[in-house]
């Protein structure tokens, strides 16, 4: 079957490095891809917000199947218009993906269907946002209600931070996306990421991850889209991950599915493991990146077959398989990042680390130019290992990280550092 990916992160060369060893996989393209998935596949200059051209696309190269990386695609509705095309696509559609899309819709439906979550309100008069404030105290956490490429989040330490906060965002600093916003109840606990697979009435676990979201070394730093990750997430022990499968997917998809807009594809809950136990945060409707590049490596079932029982409404019963190492991914990205940076600088000794021993280096704001590597994004590189404990994969990917010679970049130095401590 010939396959169509959509997106251009390390998440998508990890799914196509993943897809193309699947025997199920006959072509893969990937559109538009980066110098890492042209080696799983061909990359195909093709704008996923024209949907009319992937459709096209679809048609012209009989793909039967479309597996969508990235929210923005899923927010617009693509999967829907290929589904009225004829075309498979993996992925929620429209409707359901506005778990991802809008913030309140997310919260709503927790409070419908009973799911541990922040307590919260929502506001699109700063006037009244800032009076429940003071009235609240902080810490509190002030959130833009669309999708704002990881700017839309403020965990306020004062009352005077959150007000600032407020103001930008219905001020029109994050455009549409901060028209409304939700204010909720600051959490405290450890993070965790869970990915549930679905197919609209079951979900079946899809493997968990850490994530380190802080530039800077001791989560330290501006917040970005993701540094480094692991897997497993050792906080989430068996009797938890049943617990967030019944408290907290199963009822969404339930609810989804109640409202007549079930959810189709990955569903990957944010996740604080507080006292009281788990509760969502936020939920989004795709892997997570860096996540992926963990859960793909330890990940032994074909992920090809996987999604055609999530598309086809199969699931009940599929049994994933795991490998009993651990993953972790180091993200190599471009000095000034998450600020503005540079492009252009070479990276040399990509193939040195890649050749060491349970290590696999994807690519992300890679580019190619007369045979030089060059760094063309913010994160660029995600340097992954296995082990058989998280310290393990850790120690192996660092040792990867120090035979890439490039000196405009930087990464974390301690990514894994609350597994390994625990
Ligand atoms: P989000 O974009 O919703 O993932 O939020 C970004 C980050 O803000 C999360 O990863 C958390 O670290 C933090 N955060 C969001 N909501 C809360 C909350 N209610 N309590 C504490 N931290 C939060
Ligand atoms: N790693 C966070 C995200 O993918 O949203």
């Amino acid at each position: 079957m010939n396959i169509l990916l959509i997106g251009s992160g390390g998440r998508e060369h990890a799914l196509a490095w993943k897809m193309s060893r699947s025997p199920l996989c006959g072509r893969l393209f990937v559109a538009p891809g980066n110098p890492g998935t042209a080696v799983c596949g061909t990359n195909v200059a093709m704008d996923p917000a024209d949907h009319a051209a992937v459709t096209a696309f679809c048609k012209q190269e009989s793909i039967g199947l479309v597996v969508v990386g990235p929210e923005a695609p899923l927010v617009a509705g693509l999967v829907d218009d290929l589904s009225a095309a004829g075309i498979r696509a993996f992925g929620p559609r429209k409707a359901a993906a506005q778990l991802e899309g809008s913030k309140a819709f997310t919260k709503e439906l927790c409070a419908e269907a009973g799911i541990p979550t922040a307590a919260f309100r929502r506001f699109t008069d700063a006037e009244r946002a800032k009076a429940y404030v003071r009235e609240t105290g902080a810490p509190i956490v002030v959130k833009a209600d669309g999708l704002a490429a990881g700017k839309g989040v403020v965990v306020a330490a004062s009352v005077d931070e959150a007000e600032g906060a407020i103001e930008a965002m219905l001020g029109g600093a994050l455009g549409a996306a901060g028209a409304e916003l939700v204010i909720e109840e600051c959490l405290v606990g450890e993070e965790a990421s869970f990915f549930a697979l679905c197919d609209g009435s079951t979900a079946i676990p899809l493997g968990t991850a850490q994530d380190h979201k802080r530039a800077f070394d001791g989560d330290e730093g501006p917040n970005t889209g993701g540094m480094g990750a692991y897997s497993p997430a050792p906080v989430l022990t068996p009797d938890l991950e049943a617990r967030v499968m019944h408290e907290i997917v199963q009822p969404t998809l339930q609810a989804l599915k109640r409202r007549g807009t079930p959810y189709v594809g990955v569903l990957y809950a944010g996740l604080m493991v507080t006292a009281e136990g788990p509760k969502l945060i936020e939920y989004n409707v795709r892997f997570g990146d860096p996540e992926c590049q963990v859960l793909m490596p330890r990940l032994k079932t074909d992920l090809v077959a996987a999604m055609l029982a999530a598309c086809d409404g199969a699931l009940e019963g599929f049994g994933v398989r795991w490998s009993e190492e651990a993953a972790l991914t180091v993200v190599m990205a471009t000095k000034g990042y998450p600020g503005p940076y540079a492009k252009g600088s070479e990276i040399k000794g990509v193939a040195k680390a890649e050749a060491m021993e349970d290590v696999l280096v994807f690519h992300a704001g890679t580019g190619e130019e007369n045979g030089r590597l060059l760094a063309q994004g913010g994160r660029v590189l995600n340097v992954t290992a296995m082990g058989r404990s998280i310290a393990e994969a850790q120690a192996k990917a660092y040792a990867a990280v120090d035979a890439i010679d490039w000196p405009e970049g930087f990464c974390r130095r301690d990514i894994g550092w609350r597994a390994v401590r625990r």
